[in-house]
């Protein structure tokens, strides 16, 4: 954005300049107005429990939350007007982890709705970004490919520091973060991986998310595999980490080894600040303040195990019996 900025600057200068006249109304030039009430819609996922036929971990909910943003459940199993609906009034959408079918589930299909709706609103000239998270940026590459591409790795409950591609440096997501950021990413282990199955980078070079995404990091599991480990869309606001930038914020499972230090926090403060303006950047709002005040998530009941495993979750589709 400085770059712009700048660039804009002496293109005014030049301007003013040339016609000897203020600009119009005398205002400098400024960058479009952002959204500072952004609203971020989460996608619920299919669960086992008898509590819910679908769930949000609250660790995404506060992941948004700490960047300034407020979240409204995406629910599963709704009729394709209530998706279109919901980006149509929502300022940006995250995919979270989690284990389901890309096929079969609930997830999965209100995944393809919401991608669908996002492609062709962003075609349009409109601005909707799109989050995936470890399972979420598995789903988004099923999406973008029209296949699964998934291959086995060796890489869960274990850290690593992100091993950045020539191109992290032109990116939206890598490009303006601090350089203290770039130091902690590239050198210390806070990118928490918790899957079994990962895109190698072999695999992505060849379909089409090498040419629909741009790839920021790669990683190398336990026996060496390279896989890809964080991206951005070429030309669509999409970002998919394979790691879990929330947890180490907002999750305190005693049976991980989660990397709470304050390096870590202010890499999970980056990530959730940078995607959250992203979404400021959509002007998008719900028709009243009443729908808005009846969507969000504070109307959905959050439980909390208080066991070893502090696993706090929302329960968006409660079970009828
Ligand atoms: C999308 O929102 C705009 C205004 O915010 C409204 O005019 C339009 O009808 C909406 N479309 C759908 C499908 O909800
Ligand atoms: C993760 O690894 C640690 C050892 O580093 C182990 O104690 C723990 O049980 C593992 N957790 C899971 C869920 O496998
Ligand atoms: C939340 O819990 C309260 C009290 O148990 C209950 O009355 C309410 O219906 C629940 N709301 C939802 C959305 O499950």
């Amino acid at each position: 954005m400085y770059c712009i900025k700048q660039y804009f600057g002496l293109l005014c200068l030049l301007l003013f300049t040339v016609n000897g006249l203020p600009f119009p109304n005398g205002n400098k030039w400024q960058e479009p107005t952002l959204n500072n009430r952004p609203i971020i819609g989460i996608l619920a996922q299919d669960t086992s429990s008898a509590l819910g036929r679908t769930y949000i971990s609250a660790t995404y909910v506060k992941f948004l939350e700490q960047a300034g943003a407020r979240v409204v459940p995406i629910r599963g199993g709704q009729p394709e007007e209530y998706y279109i609906r919901m980006v149509n009034w929502t300022n940006g959408a995250l995919i979270p982890g989690g284990v389901v079918n890309f096929a079969t589930s609930l997830l999965g299909r209100s995944a393809r709705l919401v991608y669908d709706a996002a492609l062709k609103l962003n075609r349009n000239q409109d601005y909707f970004p799109i989050w995936g998270t470890c399972m979420g940026f598995q789903l988004l590459c099923y999406l973008v490919q029209g296949d699964n591409l998934l291959k086995r790795t060796d890489s869960a409950n274990i850290s690593w520091p992100l091993t950045f591609t020539p191109d992290f440096k032109s990116s939206r997501l890598f490009g303006q973060a601090p350089e203290n950021i770039i130091q902690i990413l590239s050198t210390e282990p806070v990118t928490q991986n918790e899957h079994h199955y990962s895109i190698l980078t072999k695999v992505f070079e060849t379909s089409k998310l090498g040419k629909f995404f741009k790839k920021l990091s790669v990683n190398r599991d336990r026996k060496g595999v390279e896989f890809i480990s964080t991206v951005e869309g070429k030309e669509f606001p999409f970002y998919g980490v394979q790691w879990h930038p929330e947890k180490p914020n907002f999750n305190w499972n005693t049976h991980y080894n989660t990397d709470h230090g304050p390096d870590a926090v202010r890499v999970s403060q980056y990530m959730a600040n940078f995607f959250v303006n992203e979404a400021r950047k959509s002007s998008h709002r719900f028709p009243s303040v009443k729908l808005e005040a009846t969507n969000l998530i504070e109307n959905y009941n959050r439980t909390f195990s208080s066991d070893d495993t502090f696993v706090d979750i929302y329960y968006i589709d409660p079970r009828d019996t």
